[in-house]
C-alpha cells in the first residue's frame, strides 16, 4: 500500500490524509496519556473500542440531527472524518462535580451540579490547557460570539443526547469534553463535533455501583482500562463479551 501522508498525530489518534479533497483519515492508538502525557502506557485494544465507540457516539449524534465530522468506519481502528478547522477550545459539560472541578472548587466529586454547567479550556499542551473565559476567547478571537452561541447550544445538545443514552444503559454521564470543528460550504461555515467521543474523553459512572467506566481508571490506577471500556460497548450492543482485552469482536 502507498505510504500515506500524515497530517498530524496526537497522544491518542494520528490524522492521514483522505482519499478526496477534505476528508482525512483518523487512527486510533492504543497509547494512554494523563496528566498533560506525564503518564503514559500502551493498552492494547484501546484503540479499537475507541474507534468503535466513537463511531456509534457520532451516528447517535447525526441520527438526531447534530453535525459530526464523522463520515464512515474504515476498519478496525480508522474512520474516516470530513476534515475541519479545530477551534482551540476544549469544550468541557459537567452534570456532577469531579476531576479538575472537584480539586478547584473544592466540591465532593459526585455532587449533582443544579444546572450543566459548561467550561472552556485554551487547547495548549505547552499550557496545560487551561481554563478560559468566554472573554479570553472573544479577545484572542479564538472563536466569534456567534461560533460560541453556537458552541453552547451544540454542547448543551451533545450533553442531553449522551446522558440519555447513558442512563438506558445504567451509566452516569458525569462530565465530558468535545472539540468543535468548522467546516466551509461555499461562503458558509458550519459547526461540526469533531475529534472523538469515547470514555478517553468522558467520566462515566455505573449508576448502581458507582464503579468508574472511562480513563480515570487509567489516571488513577484501578484496574483493567480495556474491561472498563470493553463494558460500556457491551452495554451499548457494540461487543458480544464484556470481558475482551486484546481483540475485540465487533458484533454490528
Ligand atoms: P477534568 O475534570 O480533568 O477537567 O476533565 C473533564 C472532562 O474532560 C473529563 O470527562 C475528562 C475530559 N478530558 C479530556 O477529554 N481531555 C483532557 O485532556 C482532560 C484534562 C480531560
Amino acid at each position: 500500500m502507498a505510504r500515506r501522508t500524515k497530517i498530524y498525530e496526537g497522544k491518542a489518534k494520528i490524522l492521514y490524509e483522505g482519499p478526496e479533497p477534505g476528508t482525512l483519515v483518523q487512527y486510533f492508538k492504543d497509547d494512554a496519556t494523563a496528566f498533560n502525557a506525564e503518564k503514559r502506557d500502551v493498552i492494547e485494544g484501546k484503540g479499537v473500542l475507541n474507534n468503535r465507540l466513537s463511531e456509534f457516539f457520532m451516528l447517535g449524534l447525526q441520527a438526531v440531527g447534530i453535525p459530526t465530522h464523522f463520515m464512515k468506519r474504515l476498519n478496525m481502528r480508522e474512520q474516516l472524518v470530513r476534515s475541519c478547522e479545530i477551534i482551540p477550545l476544549e469544550v468541557i459539560v459537567r452534570n456532577y462535580a469531579a476531576g479538575s472541578m472537584s480539586k478547584r472548587l473544592g466540591i465532593e466529586e459526585g455532587t449533582q451540579l443544579s444546572r450543566p454547567v459548561v467550561e472552556y479550556c485554551y487547547k495548549d499542551d505547552s499550557l496545560g490547557d487551561p481554563l478560559v473565559s468566554e472573554e479570553h476567547i472573544a479577545a484572542f478571537g479564538w472563536a466569534s460570539q456567534q461560533d460560541m452561541e453556537d458552541v453552547l447550544s451544540l454542547a448543551l445538545r451533545v450533553n442531553d443526547y449522551l446522558s440519555g443514552v447513558m442512563y438506558a444503559v445504567g451509566i452516569r454521564l458525569v462530565d465530558f469534553k468535545i472539540e468543535i470543528g468548522r467546516v466551509y460550504e461555499g461562503d458558509f461555515q458550519r459547526l461540526v463535533i469533531a475529534d472523538e467521543i469515547s470514555p478517553d474523553s468522558c467520566r462515566l459512572w455505573d449508576i448502581e455501583t458507582g464503579r468508574k467506566l472511562d480513563k480515570d481508571v487509567f489516571r488513577r490506577d484501578l484496574g483493567s482500562l480495556t474491561d472498563a471500556y470493553s463494558e460500556v460497548a457491551r452495554r451499548l450492543g457494540i461487543l458480544q463479551s464484556s470481558n475482551i482485552t486484546t481483540a475485540p469482536t465487533v458484533v454490528k
